[in-house]
């Protein structure tokens, strides 16, 4: 190891083009417990290099580590500093397993709810997004562990997600696309990962305009820019346009030996799957292009600089101990923090909470298990697991019977069943469960959604007979609550015939006490929708060209109008809006004023006999302008506290300039005059307050 001092252009000058090489592609890990790895250079004193998945947990074959709830769960607590901590215990665990860099935060937006990914991702807003991204990168950054924000940059489906283009205009791009990934860098970010499809017609790996113009040159990153797995276009193209690091590298061979990956999932089984075929792109292709002229010597000095700086950053040439933790008791008490938190209560007629001796009646396919996550790279394998019915049954006082009713709804998953469920099909047998509804004092029915990397939804419909459970159930019981356990947004049609709906999202190893303590009131459901939940029709995506597409161009016609902007526009109800969550408690808002330095203040009064947790949400709603199409409100700023009962408060929300700006494709960001409305509100249609802002 050279004397630390040694600059990193130093080094540089030393490599070998070889060296330089074997510095920007992956390798196999030869303890293969990376998902990526960049062999050092030992004779420089260059430390090897580990990248490791994923966003709810670090994901090291044959090895645990903490499951945190799904990204969705952790926005919908509206609370960025829980989104920090989870970032900090990702850094600790990924350190713990000798990992240098997370493969998180998922940031894209949620444009449309079939998304096999949206449990990964965070909003359909672009400010909520930011926040949690932002949050998360710098929690991980502050344990000396690389983050890497992904998949930049519109990559909002599944489907042929490694050649589809997004058709999406620079305004809409700016506008909603891309506002998280900047929030990411500007946190800090180390190190960017470009996604597989296309946008406007070019690869990501190979688009100059966004990874180096905007990515780099504008916004002023200075990390590596790492591809997606098999998602290099190019060798020329793609060192040009601005990549750096081809991963994996190696083959699908040796990827498989590496990860086990189920011979019955063949990557080219699935139309989201990349094609591993294209691999080592940056090896010797890439000699022979710098060597012949096509990449300047000094685009490959960068590339290798940009990774060099991220490790000497996070003190990998340092001679100390990268020390971690797995497992503590504080991560699993984050871990259902958030999943708590993060719990968002649709509906509730005050069969909510429970009563303490309550007979209750547990049922549904996931009733006996945990809901980790979806199918992919994500996949985790915890320590413990705790299925709903166990929560139920630890915290109950009265009697607790378990019936799942139906078939069990298979997880898909790319690993040999990381999932942990249980497997064990059984029939369904509603009238077991329907019996267990009639004796009880309330039946609890748990559903869920499947959904994976790779694969979108076909509807938002729930999988198998879980509407029919539900609706047996509700007619024997009319203290019916149903615990929704997706990914996102999903169809409820008998949401009229029960008492309460939670949405749980997925909850991951703490299932079943995060449940259980917000079913019985020890905690209030914090959470607020991050998305809004609608018909799959009433969605700006219903129609084809916009998802999936048609032949192989997504069009992104809706422009910046994606969730609630779509909804206000076209002046449509959804079933739940962005922003909704309901309280145990009940709160009055009054005297809201604009303080000079743009924040909102407003006074809350929790009027109820519970303590509560209320997320204040401040929308800006812009002057009219000919010519110009602006979403009717936009989410300026959101402040979650907690309010004791019969307690006010002052509460404040500060206003982020962005809610103010529109992009201008010729003159760029720019903030109309005349008068803006500042909306403060439980929701995007429960506004309670507004006043008014002059710019
Ligand atoms: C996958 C995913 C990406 C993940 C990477 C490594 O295809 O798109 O999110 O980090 O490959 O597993």
């Amino acid at each position: 190891m050279p004397d630390d001092t040694t600059a990193v252009d130093d080094i540089v000058a030393a490599l070998t083009l070889e060296e330089k090489l074997g510095l920007v592609h992956g390798a196999v890990d030869p303890e293969e417990t990376a998902t990526g790895y960049v062999p050092g250079v030992e004779r420089l004193g260059v430390p090897e290099f580990r990248l490791v998945d994923g966003p709810l947990g670090v994901r090291v074959p044959g090895r645990s580590s903490t499951a945190f709830p799904a990204s969705i769960s952790l926005a919908a607590t509206f609370d960025a500093d829980l989104a920090r901590r989870q970032g900090v215990a990702l850094g600790r665990e990924a350190k713990a397993h000798g990992q240098d860099a997370v493969l998180g935060p998922g940031l894209n937006i949620i444009r449309t709810p079939h998304c096999g990914r949206n449990f990964e991702y965070f909003s359909e807003d672009p400010l909520l997004s930011g926040a949690f991204a932002a949050a998360v990168v710098e929690g991980i950054q502050a344990e000396d562990v690389v983050a890497t924000p992904k998949h930049y940059v519109a990559n909002n489906q599944e489907t042929g997600r490694t050649t589809v283009s997004a058709a999406v205009s620079e305004r809409t791009l700016r506008e909603l696309y891309l506002p998280g990934f900047r929030a990411a860098v500007d946190a800090g970010a180390g190190s960017v990962m470009t996604s597989y499809n296309r946008v406007d017609g070019t690869h990501m790996s190979d688009h100059h305009h966004l990874v180096t113009e905007v990515l780099k040159d504008e916004w002023g990153f200075d990390g590596y820019v790492v591809s997606d797995w098999f998602g290099t276009e190019s060798t020329v193209g793609a060192a040009n346009a601005g990549l750096d690091l081809e991963m994996p590298g190696i083959s699908q061979e040796e990827l498989r030996t590496a990860f086990g990956i189920e011979d019955s999932l063949d990557f080219e089984d699935h139309d989201g799957m990349p094609d591993a075929t294209e691999t080592g792109l940056f090896a010797e292709p890439l000699g022979e292009a710098v060597e012949n002229g096509d990449v300047h010597e000094g685009r490959l000095d960068d590339m290798v600089a940009r990774l060099l700086r991220q490790m000497k950053r996070i003190g990998l040439f340092d001679d100390e101990e990268r020390e971690g933790e797995l497992d503590t008791p504080s991560h699993r008490r984050l871990a259902e923090s958030i999943a708590r938190r993060g719990s968002v209560l649709l509906t509730n007629d005050g069969a909510l909470p429970l009563d303490e001796d309550a007979d209750v009646a547990v049922l549904g396919s996931s009733a006996t298990s945990a809901m980790l996550g979806g199918g992919g790279s994500s996949e985790m394998d915890p320590f413990e697991r705790i299925p709903t019915a166990d929560g139920i049954r630890e915290r109950a006082s009265g009697t607790v019977t378990v019936e799942r009713g139906i078939a069990k709804i298979e997880d898909f998953s790319f690993f040999e069943d990381s999932n942990g469920s249980d497997h064990g099909t059984v029939e369904s047998d509603i009238e077991a469960a329907t019996a267990a509804a009639e004796e009880a004092d309330v039946a609890l029915v748990v559903v869920r959604d499947t959904v994976s990397e790779a694969i979108d939804r076909a509807d938002l419909g729930l999988p198998g007979d879980q509407d029919e459970l539900v609706e047996a159930v509700a007619a024997v019981n009319d203290r019916t609550v149903v615990v929704v356990q997706s990914s996102g947004p999903v169809e409820l049609p008998w949401r009229d015939d029960v008492a309460a709906i939670l949405e749980s999202w997925y909850p991951g190893q703490a299932d079943g006490d995060a449940i259980a303590a917000i079913l019985y009131g020890d905690a209030d459901p914090g959470g607020r929708l991050p998305v809004t939940f609608a018909p799959q029709s009433d969605y700006p995506t219903a129609d084809e060209r916009a998802f999936p597409g048609v032949d192989d161009v997504v069009h992104y016609d809706e422009g910046a109008f994606v969730g609630y902007r779509h909804f206000d526009a076209e002046r449509v109800e959804p079933t739940f809006p962005f922003g909704h969550g309901l309280s145990y408690a009940d709160y009055e808002y009054r005297d809201a004023e604009l303080t000079d330095d743009g924040t909102v203040s407003v006074t809350v009064e929790n009027v109820a006999d519970r303590d509560g947790r209320e997320v204040v949400q401040a929308y800006v709603s812009p002057p009219e302008v000919d010519g110009v199409s602006r979403p009717v409100r936009e989410l300026g700023g959101f402040t979650a506290i907690e309010i004791p009962a019969g307690e006010t408060v002052i509460v404040r929300v500060s206003l982020d300039d962005a809610a103010f700006r529109r992009y201008d494709e010729d003159e760029g960001w720019l903030v109309d005059e005349g008068e803006y409305g500042i909306e403060i509100g439980r929701s995007t249609r429960d506004i309670r307050l507004d006043v008014a802002a002059i710019r």
